[in-house]
């Protein structure tokens, strides 16, 4: 990670994608730093998820291009970016657990999508400190069908994030949940992002979540609504940079000497 960098991470040229005889984007340009946390707020029909999609590799653009660490991104699902949308459906057959280490075992076996002995323990431990980080420990052995809707959503988070994923991907990941299980995801999706990292990019249409959570703060319109969707606004907050493990502790212990020598 270099959070001093200041060459964009993802960087979007020119993009144009269309759906028929509706043009979502046109000549659209926007760049994302290593480790900020973006939210994108705007209107209904916008194009906000097929920015994600895009950024996902699930569609490809139209035109212009959309670049990664300067490498042009491949339309194709990668585990380096995750993704968590408003109202997930994990395999019903498989338990929490099930769910976590599916991709993991996917990852590390493509084709038989199964791992055995050692480096199944390994998946399984793996998978189960994920379900601890999200406070699901509790509920490994439980199926999805069984879980309310923001333990879904943390089995979601926990299924992301086990794949560490360089760019986490979010459309309306608590739109669905009640006002107080709302709170304790920003908690959680906050630590994570501060210990991991990541680029977040976060779909929301609740405007104090997306400024409480994010360092930047994108609004994509139609100010014209027969024209493409554009950025009208960006804002960017506070930056908050994601604290090494020396700063933490130096945080903690102003005191204590400065440097290691
Ligand atoms: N697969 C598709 N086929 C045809 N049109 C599509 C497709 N996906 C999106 N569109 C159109 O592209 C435009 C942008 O859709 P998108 O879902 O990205 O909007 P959005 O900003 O996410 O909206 P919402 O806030 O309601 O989720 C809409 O006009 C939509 O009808
Ligand atoms: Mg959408």
């Amino acid at each position: 990670m270099n959070t001093q960098s200041t060459a964009p991470y993802i960087s979007i040229d020119n993009l144009g994608k269309s759906y028929g005889q509706t043009t979502v984007f046109e000549g659209l340009n926007l760049t994302f730093k290593e480790s900020g946390f973006y939210s994108i707020i705007g209107p209904s029909g916008c194009g906000k998820s097929t920015l994600l999609r895009i950024l996902l590799g699930q569609e490809a653009p139209d035109r212009g291009e959309v670049r990664l660490e300067g490498t042009p991104l491949v339309p194709f699902p990668s585990p380096h970016r995750g993704i968590v949308f408003q109202k997930y459906s994990a395999m019903p057959h498989l338990t929490c657990l099930g769910n976590v280490m599916l991709g993991l075992e996917l990852r590390e076996s493509p084709v038989l999508g199964r791992l055995f002995g050692a480096a199944r323990r390994r998946a399984r431990d793996e998978a189960m400190a994920w379900l601890r980080a999200v406070g699901l420990d509790h509920a490994a052995k439980s199926f999805p069908a069984a879980l309310s809707g923001g333990m879904q959503q943390r089995l979601a988070l926990a299924q992301s994030m086990a794949l560490k994923p360089k760019i986490l991907l979010m459309d309306e990941p608590f739109g669905a949940l009640d006002p107080g299980i709302r709170a304790d995801m920003h908690q959680l999706l906050f630590s994570l992002w501060e210990e991991s990292g990541m680029t977040v990019l976060m779909v929301s249409h609740d405007l104090p979540e997306a400024f409480s959570l994010g360092t930047r703060v994108l609004v994509l319109d139609k100010p014209d609504p027969a024209r493409p969707a554009q950025i009208t606004y960006d804002l960017a907050l506070k930056p908050r940079p994601v604290q090494t493990h020396l700063e933490k502790a130096q945080a903690l212990a102003p005191d204590a000497p400065q440097t290691l020598s």
